[in-house]
C-alpha cells in the first residue's frame, strides 16, 4: 500500500483518503485508469501511458483535469516519498466526479475525482518467470470498447477468477474464433520463429508493453507481425507469451492443460525477455526514464 497517495490535490495517508459514495466511479464504474511501471524510481514510458490515458478520457468524454507537467510532478512526488529507489508501480484513476444524488445521466460540468498511488512492486525475475504460466481459453464476454482502459473491470475479474478456479493463471479470451488478449494482458504467439500478435482493435487494450516488444523485435531482427490469431493457431503455437506492465513478458507453458511447444518457456521468449531486461536497464540509466 502507498505510504502517501494523491487525492484531488492533497498528498495524504491512505487512511485519510475519503471519497463520496456518490462518486460515479464508485456507483457506475464511470472512470478510467492507468498502471505505469517504475524501475529504480524511473517511469517506463510514462508519456505513452499518459497519451493512452488521454485517449481513454476522450472516448468517455471526461476532460483531463491535469496537464502533462502536473501529472509528471505528482508521479515524481509520490515516487520520492514512497519508494524512491525501489521498483514500484503508479496506479492512477480518474472518475467523472461526484453526483448530488444517484443519477445515470451526468452533467458536463462535473469535477473529476483523481487518485494516484505508488506501491512497491516485485517484478518477476527472469528466473522465476522461467517456471511459466498456465492459461485457459474462455469466451470473451466483455463489451465492444475494450480499447478504453476503464475501471469497470467486472468482466475481466470474473474471467480471471474463472481461469483461476480451473487452476490457471490467466484466461486467453476468444471472440468469434479469434484469440484477442488475456483478461489483464496482451497476447503473443511464436510459430516457426515468427512472432505474431493480434492487431490493435476496439476489442483489445493496446498495451504499452506490447508496443515495446514489437519495437524490440524490429530492432533485433526478430520477425514480428501484427495479425489476427485464430483459436486453431493459438493451440498449434510453439510459444505463447502474455505481456503487461506488471507481469512484463510471461511465457505460457500449458494451454487448457496441454503443453505449449515443449512445455517450457521457448527460445524466442528467452531472447525477448533478455532484450526487455536490457531495455529496462537503459531506462533506469536515462535521466528521466523513457
Ligand atoms: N492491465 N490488456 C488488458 C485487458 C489489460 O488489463 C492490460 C494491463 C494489458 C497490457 O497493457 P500494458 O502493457 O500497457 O500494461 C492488456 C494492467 C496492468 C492492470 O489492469 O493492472
Amino acid at each position: 500500500m502507498s505510504e502517501i497517495l494523491y487525492l484531488n490535490g492533497d498528498y495524504i495517508a491512505p487512511t485519510e483518503a475519503r471519497i463520496s459514495v456518490f462518486d460515479r466511479g464508485f456507483m457506475f464504474g464511470d472512470g478510467v485508469y492507468e498502471v505505469i511501471p517504475v524501475y529504480s524510481g524511473k517511469l517506463l514510458r510514462g508519456k505513452a501511458h499518459l497519451a493512452r490515458l488521454q485517449n481513454s478520457l476522450d472516448a468517455i468524454d471526461i476532460p483531463n483535469p491535469l496537464s502533462l507537467t502536473a501529472w509528471l510532478e505528482i508521479f515524481s512526488t509520490l515516487i520520492t516519498h514512497n519508494h524512491a529507489d525501489a521498483d514500484s508501480v503508479i496506479y492512477l484513476q480518474i472518475t467523472r466526479g461526484t453526483m448530488s444524488k444517484r443519477d445515470h445521466a451526468w452533467s458536463s460540468d462535473m469535477q473529476p475525482n483523481v487518485l494516484v498511488t505508488c506501491s512497491e512492486q516485485f517484478y518477476a525475475s527472469q528466473d522465476s518467470a522461467t517456471a511459466g504460466a498456465k492459461a485457459v481459453t474462455l469466451a470473451d464476454t466483455r463489451w465492444s470498447d475494450c480499447h478504453i482502459k476503464t475501471i469497470n473491470l467486472l468482466p475481466n475479474t470474473m474471467l480471471l477468477q474463472k481461469a483461476m478456479d480451473q487452476g490457471a493463471d490467466e484466461a486467453i479470451l476468444i471472440r468469434k474464433n479469434q484469440a484477442i488478449e488475456g483478461s489483464q494482458s496482451n497476447l503473443f504467439i511464436v510459430k516457426d520463429d515468427i512472432v505474431l500478435t493480434p492487431p490493435k482493435s476496439r476489442h483489445m487494450l493496446g498495451g504499452i508493453t506490447r508496443e515495446i516488444i514489437i519495437e524490440l523485435c524490429k530492432q533485433n531482427k526478430i520477425i514480428c507481425r501484427e495479425k489476427e490469431i485464430n483459436e486453431d493457431e493459438l493451440h498449434r503455437a510453439d510459444e505463447i507469451w502474455l505481456s503487461s506492465s506488471t507481469r512484463e513478458i510471461l511465457p505460457v507453458v500449458t494451454l487448457n492443460q496441454h503443453a505449449v511447444g515443449k512445455g517450457r518457456p521457448g527460445v524466442v521468449w528467452q531472447q525477448i525477455i533478455q532484450l526487455y531486461q536490457d531495455y529496462k536497464l537503459r531506462v533506469m540509466r536515462a535521466p528521466d526514464g523513457r
